[in-house]
């Protein structure tokens, strides 16, 4: 037996998305940047690809930019609002994913900006409190918050932190890399200045993603080169990922309001389970309040079966992925979990689930864990 319980890492392909990007493989090779037909067919294709996108989320075609996936998306709104809006302070949170947090300390050791970081609780809730103190006591600042955590699933109060912003005249970047797709955006109702997206977090292609620019900001490429994307974003476009993304983004909001049912079920069920058959168990961040319901991030008891409890889990078919928090004195593990004081001496593990999970398989991971931990424990 072979269960998938990765999926906030990465989703499996859907085969409806296969089906849009294989027949354009085989037949539309052109480059889109060619004036002849064979270039304009593609780029014909790219563009519709970008109104689907720009529909889904409420934006203006013009305000979606393709890019290589969450991590240059990110990238690029947080390099170029630093160095084209005259920005020179920056608050985020010590859980946000390396993409932001790397590039914004990489920024503040080139000495281009100051870093401020928002306070978290225990569960990883952003105080919202001192965001306001932060944006009240300094210049204006860009905020990098994310809609939610990759490792815990907490969710950050999009519209309340859109307000705050709005009130301080700050810049509001959100890494939607686990929600894109997950739930539905308005940017018209909520307005954000960037918004983040990687298509395989959701069933598309891997390699791909667009960063939402909101049409008030104006900034200089990232990444220089021919006049692709309206100039913004050079580079011979990743064609048939951005067809596949254009494909899984409508099937995800095709069927959003199901999948978000059957999922959340599978999660849930999972919380039952375990907490019936794990004596001891621990949920790590906001799990059963404001939370992504695809993220379950467990902290099992402490004993001798420690780190390895991924490995035995992986013998056992179960594919999932953990990351304890760092111990004194080391810097590996996880950084999300030692922010919010999460017991290193726990073994902790992210399941993380899909429309294509069964709750024969959370069954299944449930009795082997049964299994590990009345052994070993
Ligand atoms: C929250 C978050 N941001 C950014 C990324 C990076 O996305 P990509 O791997 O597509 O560059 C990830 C991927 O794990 C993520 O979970």
């Amino acid at each position: 037996m072979k269960i998938y319980l990765d999926n906030a890492a990465t989703t499996p392909l859907d085969p409806e998305v296969l089906n849009v990007m294989v027949p354009m493989m085989q037949k539309q090779f052109g480059n889109p940047s060619s004036i002849h037909a064979y270039g304009r067919e593609v780029k014909a294709a790219i563009e519709a690809a970008r109104k689907t996108v720009a529909r889904l989320i409420h934006a203006s075609p013009s305000e979606i930019f393709f890019t290589s996936g969450g991590t240059e998306a990110n990238n690029m709104a947080i390099r170029c609002t630093l160095r084209d809006l005259g920005i020179k302070h920056a608050i985020t949170s010590p859980l946000e994913h390396h993409a932001v947090l790397h590039t914004l300390e990489e920024m503040e050791k080139e000495g281009k900006i100051r870093l401020s970081f928002v306070k978290v609780d225990s569960k990883g809730t952003i105080d919202l409190a001192h965001l306001e103190e932060l944006l009240a006591s300094n210049e204006r600042s860009l905020v990098s918050l994310m809609h939610a955590n990759n490792e815990l699933g907490n969710l950050l109060p999009l519209k309340k932190v859109s307000e705050v912003c709005q009130k301080y005249n700050a810049i509001f970047h959100t890494d939607t890399v686990q929600t894109m797709g997950h739930y539905t955006f308005n940017v018209q109702e909520v307005p954000v200045h960037f918004l983040t997206c990687a298509a395989h977090k959701f069933h598309g292609p891997k390699g791909v993603g667009f960063l939402y620019i909101n049409s008030d900001i104006k900034i200089h490429p990232f990444i220089f080169g021919g006049a692709q994307e309206r100039n913004m974003r050079g580079g011979t476009e990743n064609v048939y990922g951005i067809i596949g993304l254009a494909k899984a983004m409508e099937i995800a909001h095709a069927h959003m309001e199901e999948h978000q049912q059957y999922v959340k079920g599978l999660k849930d069920y999972m919380v039952e389970k375990l907490k019936e058959h794990i004596h001891g168990i621990e949920f790590n961040g906001d799990t059963l309040g404001h939370s992504l319901y695809t993220v379950l991030n467990v902290s099992f008891p402490p004993g001798d079966l420690g780190e390895t409890i991924l490995f035995n889990l992986d013998i056992a078919g179960i594919a999932c992925s953990g990351g304890s928090a760092c111990s004194s004195g080391s810097n590996v593990g996880s950084h999300v979990l030692t922010a919010i004081g999460t017991s290193p001496d726990r073994p902790a593990v992210r399941f993380s689930f899909s429309k294509f999970n069964t709750k024969e398989e959370i069954d299944y991971a449930v009795e082997k864990l049964k299994e590990l931990f009345s052994v070993k424990v």
